[in-house]
C-alpha cells in the first residue's frame, strides 16, 4: 500500500487506537486490585501490621502496605455453616454497593450477645496471611460495645486458630486518656501467645489481674487499672466473637480438618 494513500493512514490510526484501548482496559483489569488496595489503605494497614509479614511497629509507607497485602488473601465465612463460603466473592461483601444486597443480618440470642450487638452478618471476611506455612495465620474482625462506643479491631490467631499472634482495635469513642488505652501498645503486646480454648476446646480467654502460677494465665490478659469498663467490653466482645455464635463452629471444623 503506498505511504501516502488515506487508507493506510486510516488503518494505521485504528489500528493503534485499538492496540492503545486494549492496553489501557487490560492495564485497568490488572490494576484494579491496587487501586482497591490503595482506597482502603488505612484499614488494611492494620491487616498488613497483624499479618506477620512485616514489622509491625514499622511506620511503613503507603507502597510497602499495600505491596504486602498482596500476601493477604480475603477469605468469606459462613457463620451459619461455619465454613469457608467457596461460592460468594469477599470482594463484592467489601463494597457498601453490592454488600447491603447480598448480606443477612441474623439476631444474635440475648443469652449469647456479650458483645451487645444484638444483630450480626451472617458472612465476613477473615484475612489469611499467605506463606508457605502448611497453617498460615488468620485474621477475624472483632467489634462490640465499649462504655461510650461501639469498639472495632482484628485478632489474628496463629495457624493453630488458638494462640493469638497480635490484636488491634481501631476504632472507638472510649475516653482519651482513660477508655482509649486499649490502643497502647505496651499493653496489646500482653495478648501476644495468650490463647483462646483450653486443651477440651473450651473458650477460656478473659481479661483481669493476672496471676503466674494459676491454671488461667495462659488464657488471661492483664487489665488496665482506671479503665475495667471498656476492658469489660473488650473481654466480652472476644468471648462473643469467638463463642458458638460468631467464629467457634468455623475453629472447630477447622481442628477436625474440615476447613483449609
Ligand atoms: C468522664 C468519665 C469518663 C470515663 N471514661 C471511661 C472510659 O472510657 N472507659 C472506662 O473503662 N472507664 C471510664 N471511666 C471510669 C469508669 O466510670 C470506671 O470508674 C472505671 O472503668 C472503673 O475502672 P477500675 O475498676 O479499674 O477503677 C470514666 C469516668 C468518667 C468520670
Amino acid at each position: 500500500m503506498d505511504n501516502e494513500s488515506p487508507a493506510k493512514a486510516i488503518l494505521v490510526v485504528t489500528v493503534t487506537a485499538l492496540l492503545c484501548s486494549i492496553l489501557v482496559s487490560s492495564a485497568a483489569v490488572f490494576l484494579q486490585p491496587l487501586q482497591k488496595a490503595y482506597a482502603d489503605i488505612e484499614r488494611i494497614r492494620y491487616l498488613v501490621q497483624l499479618s506477620g509479614l512485616v514489622d509491625s511497629d514499622a511506620d511503613l509507607s503507603e507502597f510497602a502496605i499495600v505491596s504486602a497485602y498482596q500476601d493477604v488473601t480475603p477469605r468469606l465465612i459462613d457463620l451459619e455453616t461455619g465454613s469457608f463460603d467457596q461460592n460468594l466473592d469477599p470482594q463484592s461483601f467489601e463494597d457498601p454497593d453490592t454488600a447491603d444486597e447480598l448480606q443477612q443480618l441474623v439476631s444474635i440470642p440475648a443469652e449469647l450477645d456479650s458483645a451487645r450487638l444484638e444483630l450480626r452478618p451472617r458472612w465476613i471476611s477473615v484475612y489469611q496471611v499467605e506463606t508457605d506455612s502448611a497453617l498460615p495465620r488468620l485474621i477475624f474482625p472483632i467489634y462490640g460495645q465499649g462504655m461510650w462506643s461501639t469498639i472495632y479491631g482484628y485478632l489474628a490467631l496463629e495457624g493453630d486458630l488458638n494462640t493469638i499472634a497480635d490484636v488491634v482495635f481501631y476504632e472507638h469513642e472510649e475516653t482519651a486518656g482513660i477508655g482509649d488505652q486499649i490502643q497502647r501498645p505496651a499493653w496489646l503486646v500482653g495478648w501476644r501467645g495468650k490463647k483462646l480454648y483450653d486443651e477440651q476446646g473450651q473458650l477460656q480467654f478473659d481479661i483481669g489481674s493476672i496471676d503466674v502460677d494459676s491454671p488461667e494465665y495462659d488464657y488471661r490478659v492483664d487489665g488496665i487499672a482506671g479503665a475495667t469498663v471498656t476492658v469489660d467490653g473488650v473481654a466480652d466482645l472476644v468471648r462473643y466473637w469467638f463463642g458458638p455464635h460468631g467464629y467457634a463452629p468455623f475453629i472447630s471444623r477447622f481442628d477436625a480438618g474440615q476447613e483449609r
